[in-house]
């Protein structure tokens, strides 16, 4: 974990094309370092990278910066393919390009803290990172009277934590789940080890049957395992890794971890009880590539081949927060899943679950942002546009709130509102490219094309992107 996120190393240079969108991708290495670009029609483009995420076990990941904004590549260098291709996510995509914003909860699984530019979607201070390796204290809490008094007992050790509390700690980067929803008047980042996660945010499970299980993390299969489900909390991550530990672990130094519990146990009839446990009991996966796979079946089986996943219906709690959170957290995720991934059903029971909470919801600019999202995808307009407005007036200047807005304005037929909020969506950050489409689209339909073509062109030059005349 120590190479988490860094300066690029050390990659050949590659060309390809990804056939879905027909863009041209060329990466190479220069004295000014890695420089990745792309044509696609008449549009190019060329960014240095600033940074690579990942240890490239599997794959590279990269970051560009443009100004004080941070994006994603949408290429990986694939390490043992030794191949360039698209990044995950982006196979499909029709305009594959480095504009998707990297977000703080991006970077706080891959570095020591971030340091984002207060209400702003993805822009930074100077580093961007408190510091680029995942630092101590994202494991151990506030470490001030360690380093003062580095002695047993003056750092808390997460080990020694309740099982909820300890298991938050590998949990904070390991268990994505399908989607995580911060409690009210939270961020993500405010989690500090020593509390359960739940106290800050909720990591929803499970998915709609429908849509097929993603991936399923290390801490979710870990928790399907008969280990885990008989040892009353003793097992976790830190049974079997040091974080610490300066080499990667042998598989001779799982079984002595396995034996720690087994030793007794295990039959007289089992087969060669020597040999080395995980081959047969924690097999690799089939290798798929990826940021976020597991590649070791976590779920340690007593059958070596592979079980089948269980069928879950509908997102879960990981663990319920507090009472007070459990209904507005569980209906956000809802509403908020089902909108991102097009799952109409899902999306209209968190509507339900929010509307009837609304009015405990006035000051809840999350909870009120996805109720608009879902009146403005049902074609109700007006409704929408009450909640986004609430919801700007509870974070005045956030852009994309502005965008939010105008899109309910415009949907509603005030176009002359929609493109007030969107020309100062644009002046609070040039970048954010649903804020030019918005307002070209806004000038488009009062016929007014050249205006539409001047937004889109001011956002072309600040993304940095040439059109071939
Ligand atoms: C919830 C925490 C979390 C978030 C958010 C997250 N990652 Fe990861 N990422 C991980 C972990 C943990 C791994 C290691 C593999 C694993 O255990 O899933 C990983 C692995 C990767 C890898 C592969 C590294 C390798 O060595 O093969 C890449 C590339 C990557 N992430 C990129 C990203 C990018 C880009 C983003 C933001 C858009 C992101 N990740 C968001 C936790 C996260
Ligand atoms: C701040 C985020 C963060 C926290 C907290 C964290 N990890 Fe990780 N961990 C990562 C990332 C990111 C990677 C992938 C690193 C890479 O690919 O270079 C990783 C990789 C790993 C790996 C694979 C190492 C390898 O060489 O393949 C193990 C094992 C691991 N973590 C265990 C743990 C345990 C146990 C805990 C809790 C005590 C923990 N992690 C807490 C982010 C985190
Ligand atoms: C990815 C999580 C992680 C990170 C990062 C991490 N540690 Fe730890 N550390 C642990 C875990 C887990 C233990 C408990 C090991 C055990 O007792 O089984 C531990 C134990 C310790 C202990 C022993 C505590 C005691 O009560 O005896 C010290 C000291 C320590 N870590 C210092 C550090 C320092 C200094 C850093 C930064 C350079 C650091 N750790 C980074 C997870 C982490
Ligand atoms: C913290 C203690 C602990 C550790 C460490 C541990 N196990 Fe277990 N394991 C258990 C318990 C408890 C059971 C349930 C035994 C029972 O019900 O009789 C179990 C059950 C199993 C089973 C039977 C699964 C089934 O579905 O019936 C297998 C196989 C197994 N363990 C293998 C391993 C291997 C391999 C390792 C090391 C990689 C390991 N265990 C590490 C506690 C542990
Ligand atoms: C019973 C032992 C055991 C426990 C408990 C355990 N792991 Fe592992 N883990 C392994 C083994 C064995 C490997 C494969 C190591 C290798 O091949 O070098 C592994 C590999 C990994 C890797 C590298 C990627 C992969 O899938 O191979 C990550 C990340 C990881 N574990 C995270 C976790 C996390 C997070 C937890 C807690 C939820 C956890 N592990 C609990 C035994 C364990
Ligand atoms: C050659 C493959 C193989 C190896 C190596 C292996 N196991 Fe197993 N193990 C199995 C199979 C197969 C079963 C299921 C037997 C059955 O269902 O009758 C099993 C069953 C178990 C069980 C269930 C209860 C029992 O005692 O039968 C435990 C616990 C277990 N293994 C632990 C371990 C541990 C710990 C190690 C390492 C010291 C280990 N295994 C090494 C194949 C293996």
């Amino acid at each position: 974990m120590g190479r988490s996120l860094g300066t690029p190393g050390a990659v050949p240079d590659g060309a390809f094309t990804h056939e879905p969108s027909g863009t041209k991708f060329e990466i190479r290495s220069t004295a000014a370092g890695l420089q990745q670009s792309f044509t696609r029609g008449q549009e190019s483009a060329s960014y240095p990278v600033a940074y690579a995420i990942g240890s490239g076990n599997h794959a590279f990941g990269y970051l560009v910066r443009i100004g004080d904004h941070l994006f994603q590549s949408p290429l990986s260098y694939y390490t043992q393919r030794r191949l360039w291709d698209v990044a995950p996510g982006y196979e499909q995509a029709g305009a594959p390009d480095f504009s998707r914003p990297v977000t703080p909860e991006c970077l706080s699984c891959h570095s020591g803290h971030a340091r984002p530019v207060a209400n702003t979607l993805n822009r930074y201070q100077n580093p961007p990172f408190e510091s680029e390796t995942i630092s101590c204290d994202r494991c151990h809490g506030p470490v001030e009277a360690h380093l003062q008094r580095p002695v047993p007992g003056s750092i808390l050790n997460p080990a020694r934590l309740p099982a909820a509390a300890r298991d938050s700690v590998c949990e904070q980067c390991h268990l994505a789940g399908e989607i995580r929803i911060p409690n009210p008047g939270h961020s993500l980042s405010d989690f500090v080890p020593g509390e359960p996660a739940e106290d800050v945010f909720t990591v929803y499970v499970g998915g709609n049957a429908n849509q097929g299980l993603k991936v399923i993390s290390h801490s979710e299969q870990l928790a399907l395992s008969r280990c885990a489900r008989s040892s009353g909390g003793k097992l976790w991550c830190g049974t079997c890794h040091d974080p610490h530990a300066p080499a990667r672990a042998t598989h001779a130094d799982y079984r002595e971890r396995c034996l720690a519990c087994h030793a007794a146990t295990l039959s007289a009839a089992h087969a060669a009880p020597t040999q080395d446990c995980v081959t047969c009991h924690m097999p690799r996966l089939p290798a798929r590539d990826g940021g976020h796979t597991v590649f070791t079946d976590h779920r340690i089986a007593r059958n070596p081949s592979i079980p089948p996943l269980p069928e879950t219906a509908g997102l879960r709690a990981w663990r319920e927060p507090p009472a007070a959170f459990r209904e507005r957290n569980l209906a956000l995720a809802l509403a908020t899943h089902g909108l991102e991934n097009g799952i109409s059903d899902e999306a209209v029971r968190g509507f339900k679950l929010l509307s009837r909470m609304e009015p405990q919801l006035s000051t809840d600019a999350a909870a009120l942002t996805a109720l608009g999202s879902i009146l403005l995808t049902a074609k109700e307009a007006k409704e929408a546009e009450k909640r986004f407005a609430r919801a700007l007036a509870l974070r005045p200047e956030y852009a994309p709130y502005e965008v939010n807005l105008a899109n309910a304005l415009l949907e509603s037929g005030d176009r002359a509102g929609a493109i007030e909020h969107l020309n100062h969506a644009l002046a609070l950050d040039p970048l954010l490219e649903q804020a030019a489409e918005s307002l070209a689209r806004a000038y488009r339909s009062q016929g007014e094309a050249e205006k539409a073509e001047q937004v889109l062109q001011n956002y072309r030059t600040a993304m940095g992107i040439t059109v071939r005349k």
